[in-house]
């Protein structure tokens, strides 16, 4: 966005910036509902940020890949070797044809527009009636800088971006315990809610409206109350939601969790756009991607400790979450209609333990914007 046309924009995050840094208040409406303010966002936070791809077990074997649009780009994620996942501009370099669709095995991507082939390294092997072999040497397919953290794959536009690895050492001694980099991939859903991306992300952090949106599904197990901050930094927050009396014990976990691990889960935003549970035996994550102002696509996915749950048992814990991210849907449509209205300024959010990681999630994007 260059200054001819976001003076108004600038302006406006100023005034969010002076609402709401450090001081514990809700974002104005304006950021929920306004195009301008959206394409910022696009610009400096996404384009800026690692964004999360999926899980590296969805590709277990050479030469598994799946595809993926991320913002404006098609991407290509691939298991290149058995150590590696890479990613790819899935753009063929003859005249951008998509090389692959969906997800499968390959051992090479024959582009369908003119046969142009591709190895699982992204070089070009071969390129059917073209004089000029030479010149096709430099023709591989763009790899995108990616990195995988407990098992998530990861992608981003930014050369400078801080390392993962680096960036997120202090969510390490959250999340280490649960050994989510072994858990097993049982299912992806690729979704679009009627809501702003941003309201999916403070509804996933925040503990207070556990009890009152899920009374059958969460607050037996995991009520308001017995919810607490954890550690956050520059790129992620979290916070725990402690297991009531009643809640039975997880049977299976990795042998690394404290004792009072093993009764908790523990909720984290890696920013801006993934947010997960971790549980003993469950790990559930959304990550996200605006698609306008009032809607966000949401590829979710869920993998599990247990290497030998039958078919029934992951299907009860698919439905669990399907559940679960029902009712949250549910409250974000009507959010979103209440987001609009000229009367909503911002208010006061609850305590930290409650809501402190939506405070620092907004602290986060009012850093991104300036
Ligand atoms: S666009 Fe891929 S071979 Fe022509
Ligand atoms: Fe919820």
């Amino acid at each position: 966005m260059d200054d001819t046309n976001n003076f108004s924009v600038s302006k406006a995050v100023d005034a969010i910036r002076a609402q709401c840094l450090g001081k514990n208040q809700s974002l104005p409406s304006v950021c929920y509902t306004d195009n301008e303010l959206h394409a910022l966002e696009l610009e400096r936070v996404f384009r800026r940020g690692w964004l999360c791809l999926g899980r590296a077990d969805e590709i277990p074997g050479t030469g598994d890949y799946f595809t993926y649009q991320l913002l404006s780009e098609p991407l290509l994620i691939v298991r290149s070797d058995p150590e590696t996942v890479t990613v790819y501009a899935n753009v063929c370099r003859h005249r951008a044809m998509p090389v692959a669709r969906g997800s499968g095995n390959a051992d090479r991507f024959v582009c369908p527009y003119h046969a142009w082939t591709y190895d699982l390294a992204g070089q070009l092997k071969s390129a059917p009636l073209m004089p000029k072999k030479a010149q096709l040497k430099k023709c591989g397919l763009p790899v995108v800088r990616s990195e995988c953290w407990g098992g998530f794959i990861f992608a981003t536009f930014n050369d400078h971006a801080e390392p993962l690895n680096v960036s997120l050492s202090g969510l390490e001694t959250v999340t280490g315990n649960y050994q989510m980099g072994n858990m097993h991939h049982i299912a992806t859903f690729e979704e679009v809610w009627e809501c702003n991306w941003k309201s999916l992300t403070e509804n996933f952090m925040d503990g207070y409206h556990l009890s009152v949106v899920h009374p059958e599904s969460l607050r037996p197990l995991t009520p308001t109350n017995l919810c607490d901050t954890l550690a956050n930094g520059d790129a992620y927050t979290s916070y725990v939601a402690n297991y009531s009396r009643a809640a039975p014990a997880r049977k299976n976990h990795a042998p690394t969790l404290s004792e009072s691990e093993k009764r908790q889960s523990r909720l984290f935003c890696i920013y801006p756009a993934l947010v997960a549970s971790v549980s003993p035996d469950t790990l559930v994550y959304l990550s996200l991607q605006p698609a306008g102002v009032s809607q966000v696509q949401v590829r979710w996915g869920i993998s599990v400790y247990e290497d030998n749950l039958t078919t029934s048992e992951k299907q009860q814990r698919i439905e669990k979450w399907q559940q679960i991210n029902f009712e949250d849907h549910e409250i974000l449509k009507s959010l979103q209609n209440g987001l609009r209205s000229s009367f909503y300024e911002g208010g006061v959010l609850a305590p930290e333990n409650l809501e402190g990681c939506v405070s620092q999630f907004h602290d986060y994007l009012i850093r991104m914007l300036n």
